[in-house]
C-alpha cells in the first residue's frame, strides 16, 4: 500500500531513503565547494601577501658592489729617510680612513650638502644613506651615539636613545682614547624610523658634583632602554666609566615616560666582574638580559634582570670565551636568539661577527661575518662602523634593520650611522664550533646599500 498518495510524488518506503541519501549528498557537495572555494580564496590572498613581501624584502637583499680608488701615497720621501726606512709604504685603509686629511674623508664623511633632511621636499622617499649627516625635524645633525631603539607599542612611536656627543672632542692624556665629556643621553621619536624629532637630553651629565657617575669628566656609554610592562615604567641601563676606563660599571636610570626625565639610580660592576661595552635585551616572556664585555673584553657575560628591570639577579653564564668581542645587539627570529658584536680596536672598525644561540643564556655558537656587498674591505670593517643595536621591524618578519656607529674619533660628534638592512635566512656559511654536523641556525646577513628605504607599508604586512 502507498504511504504518501499525494498524485505527483508517491514515494515508496525504499525510495524514501534514497531521497535522503540525496539530499545528504547536495548538502556535503555545497558544503564541500563552499570549503573549496573559501581555501581557494584564503590562499590567493596569502599568495598575493607572499608575493607582496617577497617583492618588498628582495629589494633589501640585493647586493650592491663598492668602488673607491685608493690616493696614491702623499708627499715624496727625502733620500735619508728612503735609506732608513725603505720606500714608503701603502697606508692601510683603516689609516686612511682615520687620517683626517686623507683624500677619502669625504667619502666615508660626506658634507653637510649630502644630509638627509626630513625638512627637504625631495626627501619624500625616505631614503636612507649610511654615512650621511642625518638631520633631525629642527635641521640639527642627530646626536645618538652608541644607540638603541624602543619601540613603544602603546604610543606606536620609536624612541632612538644614545650618546650625545656635541662637545669638542680631545685626549685626557697622552695614551687616552679620543673622548667628549658627558653632555647626556638624547631621545629621538619617530612614526617611520626616517623622521626623528628630539625630544631633549633626557639623562643629563653632571656639571658641579665630582663624585657623581655622570660628571661630564667621566664616561656614560651605549645607554639602552627597555619597559616594563609590570611597574610601568622605563629602565635604562648604561656602560659608567672614568676617564681611564677602570671604573668598568654598569649604570641603571628609570622614568615614568619614554622621553624622560630619567632619573639615575645608581652603577655597579654586575656579578663583582668588569663591564666595558654592553646591552640588554626583553625577551617575549617580559623577562629581561644584561649582556656585557668583561675579563679585558675577553669574553661576554650574560644574566637576567630582577622582575622590575632595576637589578641583577646572582645568575650569570660567560659566553664567547676568549673570543675578543664587543659592541653586542643581540635579537630574536622564530625562537632562536642571534647577536652580532664587533671586535675590540677602540674607535677603530673591525670586522663583525654573527652568532647565535637556542637558549639566550648560552651556549653562543659563532657563524661568522654576516656583511654582505659593498667590497672586502667593507665587508671586514663592518663598512666602517661598529654595532651598536638590531632593531625588530613589526609587519617585516625576518627583517631587521643593523644599526653602527662609524666613529670619527678627530671629531667624535660628527661621528655618523650605518644603518642597513639585516635578513635572517638561508645556511650559515661557516662552521661551527660545538658542532661538527650541519649548522643548525640561520645566516644572518647585513647587506650594503648605499642608498635604501624601508618599503612601501612596511608597517602593515602581514605573512
Ligand atoms: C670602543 C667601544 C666604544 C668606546 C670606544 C672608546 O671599543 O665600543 O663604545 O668605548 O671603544 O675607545
Amino acid at each position: 500500500m502507498a504511504v504518501n498518495s499525494h498524485p505527483l510524488v508517491r514515494v515508496f518506503p525504499g525510495s524514501r531513503c534514497s531521497l535522503l541519501l540525496v539530499m545528504w549528498g547536495l548538502l556535503g557537495c555545497i558544503i564541500m565547494f563552499y570549503f573549496y572555494s573559501t581555501i581557494q580564496h584564503q590562499s590567493k590572498g596569502e599568495r598575493q601577501i607572499g608575493l607582496n613581501y617577497l617583492a618588498m624584502t628582495r629589494e633589501l637583499e640585493e647586493v650592491e658592489e663598492e668602488y673607491f680608488h685608493f690616493p696614491s701615497p702623499r708627499g715624496k720621501r727625502s733620500p735619508r729617510a728612503f735609506k732608513r726606512r725603505g720606500p714608503r709604504k701603502p697606508p692601510s685603509v683603516i689609516d686612511e680612513f682615520l687620517d683626517e686629511s686623507s683624500d677619502l674623508r669625504p667619502f666615508f664623511f660626506p658634507d653637510h650638502k649630502t644630509a638627509i633632511d626630513p625638512r627637504k621636499d625631495d626627501d619624500v622617499n625616505r631614503y636612507l644613506y649610511p654615512g650621511r649627516l642625518w638631520l633631525d625635524t629642527e635641521g640639527n645633525p642627530i646626536q645618538a651615539h652608541g644607540g638603541g631603539i624602543l619601540f613603544d607599542e602603546r604610543k606606536e612611536t620609536f624612541y632612538w636613545y644614545g650618546e650625545n656627543k656635541d662637545g669638542p672632542t680631545y685626549h685626557a692624556h697622552s695614551k687616552g682614547a679620543a673622548r667628549v665629556d658627558i653632555i647626556g643621553v638624547s631621545c629621538y621619536s619617530s612614526k617611520d624610523l626616517w623622521t626623528w624629532r628630539n625630544e631633549g637630553v633626557v639623562l643629563p651629565g653632571e656639571e658641579t658634583n665630582l663624585t657623581h657617575d655622570l660628571h661630564r669628566t667621566n664616561v656614560l656609554e651605549r645607554p639602552k632602554v627597555i619597559y616594563n610592562d609590570k611597574t610601568d615604567r622605563y629602565v635604562m641601563w648604561m656602560h659608567i666609566d672614568d676617564v681611564n676606563y677602570t671604573k668598568a660599571s654598569v649604570g641603571v636610570a628609570v622614568s615614568d615616560s619614554p622621553t624622560g626625565p630619567f632619573e639615575y639610580l645608581y652603577s655597579k660592576r654586575p656579578h663583582g666582574f668588569e663591564s666595558r661595552d654592553m646591552t640588554i635585551f626583553k625577551d617575549n616572556d617580559g623577562k629581561a638580559y644584561l649582556i656585557y664585555s668583561s675579563e679585558d673584553n675577553s669574553e661576554l657575560h650574560i644574566g637576567p634582570l630582577t622582575d622590575d628591570y632595576l637589578d641583577l639577579t646572582n645568575e650569570m653564564r660567560r659566553i664567547l670565551v676568549g673570543q675578543h668581542r664587543e659592541a653586542p645587539a643581540l635579537f630574536k627570529y622564530q625562537g632562536t636568539y642571534y647577536m652580532i658584536t664587533s671586535g675590540c680596536t677602540g674607535w677603530a672598525p673591525n670586522r663583525a661577527l654573527a652568532h647565535a644561540a637556542e637558549s639566550i643564556m648560552g651556549p653562543w655558537e659563532t657563524m661568522g661575518n654576516p656583511c654582505v656587498g659593498g667590497n672586502k674591505i667593507f665587508r671586514m670593517t663592518t663598512f666602517f662602523s661598529q654595532s651598536t643595536f638590531v632593531v625588530p621591524l613589526p609587519g617585516l618578519p625576518g627583517s631587521f634593520i643593523f644599526m653602527a656607529d662609524r666613529w670619527n674619533p678627530s671629531e667624535l660628534r660628527d661621528s655618523r650611522y650605518v644603518w642597513l638592512p639585516l635578513r635572517v635566512g638561508g645556511v650559515a656559511d661557516e662552521p661551527l664550533e660545538y658542532n661538527f654536523g650541519f649548522p643548525l641556525w640561520s645566516r644572518v646577513s647585513i647587506y650594503w646599500h648605499r642608498k635604501w628605504r624601508l618599503p612601501d607599508g612596511w608597517r602593515n604586512v602581514q605573512t
